[in-house]
């Protein structure tokens, strides 16, 4: 029979302890809710009122259950109100030493058999269990922010914690709604481990201007289906809390460097900026405690600036600080030429087309040429089916297009954009006679994903117009793309980049010219990393997948995605990351370069992380 807990302590209601009172309250728990001081009782009673009336409004609760939990919540200032509890769980900040008093003297004022519970997200739970008489009693029960909403309860064993408090943690979890995996005491357990190494990395690209924050957090939001981009989600999470939580993950993890934290972090904490709950961290909020984020000095002044051929580009480049701002216009073009003839080709002829621009495709020949047009009506009549669009709309798409097996067809071009094989050799070679063939001033760019852009540029003497477009396959559908501006690039050739993808519907995000670009670079060390936790056998592919999809709102996991993008695609990309920035955590994980060397390339041979073959 599993314990029955009728009555929970929470200590600590700041961004997180407040959410774990709505939880416990929604569930019909009662909830003794214990703050260090009366301004901070009243600052957690706030919230959870708060929380509680924005669902109430938007029907997600009933205005009685509401009146019902906020009656099972008792809020009192210091520990000795958790005298008869049958569960505590501590959410106070992330300091070891705070968090060993704190549970000495809950050891003192519990009840012998209440089980302590700590909220810290990298912590040792065992270190903490110590300061009590029953580190047997004592679990780490982590929720996810914001915890109302979040499905995923990480439960964290000790190696004294007793196997009885460990299924009545996981029974009270089921009863909560909630999805529990249950893993053993190690930095950051199984989401943070993941998660954190990014959000430093996205930290570290608006702190070295890479791109700005909106484009960041748009890159990962629009490529990867991401519920939030990692700089809004610092602001959520709290500054102060994520900097702890590296600076612990970092000394406990084996000093990786990727979890020691960027400079501009602490000096955000130092300088109040800790996010939504101060009103102030990487963006700025209409006040302290609300998600509604209010322009500020470093907020884009004119995205419409990017209507094609429009008015001056005007935009601040963010960051935090030193805002820079960037004048520049961009060309007026309406004539695109598009060089190449496989799926990206395919998809950006399209794209182009249907946005109204007149497009000459060249390919190395007619045979070519009739099978990308073939693969263009193909995808038209898909859109017509689907009512994207309509049968005139198709017709005066494919009217737009001119088939050209000669690049000297790109002399009247406004724009070239690049899809040929991912080889420098015969990039190079191609900028090369583009160089000699198009006229002054029109923009050339490359789709490449891996190769420096600048080398493609060296190889014309008009460097300042090259820049890169990077496309996401399938480009008719991805509204994302990386506008990769080189140390070369002019901001005239941006800001026509960017007016483009404007005019084609799509999100452009300007970055640096490092591998992998924003995504990649930010996505595929992360999925390297859930190599590494599973081939480290701390927890299963499912339970990694589960984290990350229950816990953080990704739309597939680790293992799911890395079978769909392909393994092999997934080690190069890795390699070349590696290879770029020599970062020892970057290193591909062995289990992958073996499993590519097995043949188990994911979905497409039918094997990857997961068998395949029966689906
Ligand atoms: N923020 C997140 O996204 C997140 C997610 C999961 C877990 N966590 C973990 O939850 C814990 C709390 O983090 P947070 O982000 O909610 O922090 P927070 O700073 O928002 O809130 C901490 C609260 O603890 C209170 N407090 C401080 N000392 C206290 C004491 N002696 N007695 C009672 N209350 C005290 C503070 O007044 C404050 O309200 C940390 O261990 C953190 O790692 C945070």
């Amino acid at each position: 029979m599993a314990r029955e807990f009728s009555t929970v302590g929470v200590v600590g209601l700041g961004t997180m302890g407040a959410g774990i009172v709505e939880v416990f309250a929604r569930n019909g728990i009662d909830v003794v809710a214990v703050e260090i001081s009366e301004p901070a009782l009243e600052r957690g009673r706030a919230t959870l009122t708060a929380s509680t009336d924005r669902a109430v409004a938007k029907g997600k609760l009933a205005a009685a259950d509401r009146d019902a939990l906020h009656e099972r919540v008792h809020f009192a200032v210091g520990l000795p109100a958790l005298h008869s509890v049958d569960l505590v769980i501590e959410a106070v900040p992330e300091h070891l030493d705070l968090k060993q008093r704190i549970f000495a003297e809950l050891d003192r004022v519990c009840r012998p058999e209440a089980i302590l519970a700590t909220n810290t997200s990298s912590l040792s739970v065992t270190e903490i269990s110590v300061a009590t008489t029953r580190p047997n009693q004592v679990i780490g029960i982590h929720f996810f922010n914001p915890a109302p909403v979040m499905k995923l309860v990480e439960v964290v064993r000790t190696v004294v914690t007793s196997p009885e408090v460990v299924a009545d943690v996981e029974a009270l979890c089921a009863r909560l709604g909630k999805v529990d995996v249950t893993i053993n005491d190690r930095a950051g357990f199984i989401a943070n481990a993941l998660l954190f190494g990014y959000l430093n990395h996205a930290v570290a690209m608006a702190e070295s201007h890479y791109a700005a924050r909106e484009d960041i957090d748009a890159a990962m939001k629009l490529g990867c289906g991401l519920p939030m981009g990692p700089l809004a989600l610092m602001d959520l999470i709290g500054l102060d809390t994520a900097y702890e939580i590296l600076d612990t993950m970092y000394r406990r993890g084996g000093r990786d460097r990727r979890h020691a934290p960027v400079p501009l972090l602490k000096q955000m904490v130092t300088a109040g900026l800790l996010g939504r709950k101060s009103g102030r961290g990487f963006y700025t909020y209409e006040r302290p405690g609300s998600p509604v984020v209010v322009p500020d000095a470093a907020t884009p002044l004119a995205t419409e600036s990017a209507v094609a051929g429009g008015a001056r580009a005007i935009y601040a480049e963010v960051g935090t600080g030193s805002a820079r701002s960037e004048l520049a216009s961009p060309a007026v073009v309406t004539k695109v030429g598009v060089v190449g003839s496989g799926m990206m080709a395919t998809g950006i002829i399209e794209v182009f087309a249907t946005a109204g621009y007149e497009v000459v495709s060249v390919t190395r020949g007619a045979e070519k040429s009739a099978a990308v047009c073939e693969a263009v009506k193909t995808s038209l009549n898909k859109g017509v089916v689907r009512a994207r669009l309509t049968e005139a709309d198709r017709e005066a798409a494919l009217g737009r297009i001119s088939w050209s097996a000669t690049l000297d067809h790109l002399a009247d071009v406004d724009l070239v954009v690049e899809a040929v094989v991912e080889e420098l050799s015969v990039k190079k070679a191609l900028f090369a006679s583009l160089d000699e063939i198009c006229k002054p001033d029109v923009v050339l760019a490359t789709t490449t994903s891996s190769l420096p852009v600048i080398d493609v540029a060296m190889a014309t003497n008009r460097p300042a117009d090259v820049v890169g477009l990077h496309f996401f396959n399938p480009a008719p559908v991805m509204p994302l793309v990386e506008i990769v501006r080189t140390i070369r690039t002019s901001p005239e050739a941006t800001a026509t980049a960017r007016a483009v993808c404007a005019a084609l519907g799509k999100t452009g995000v300007v970055c640096g010219d490092r591998s992998g670009f924003i995504v990649n670079a930010l996505l595929f060390p992360y999925l390297n990393d859930a190599v590494k936790m599973l081939e480290a056998s701390y927890s299963t592919a499912d339970d990694i997948d589960h984290a990350m999809k229950l816990g953080c709102g990704y739309p597939m996991g680790p293992f799911e995605l890395l079978d769909v993008v392909g393994l092999d695609v997934a080690l190069a990309i890795q390699r070349e990351l590696y290879l770029e920035l020599r970062e020892p955590g970057f290193a591909p994980a062995p289990l992958l370069e073996h499993l590519v060397t097995a043949g188990y390339l994911g979905r497409k041979t039918r094997r990857g992380f997961r068998d395949h073959s029966h689906r």
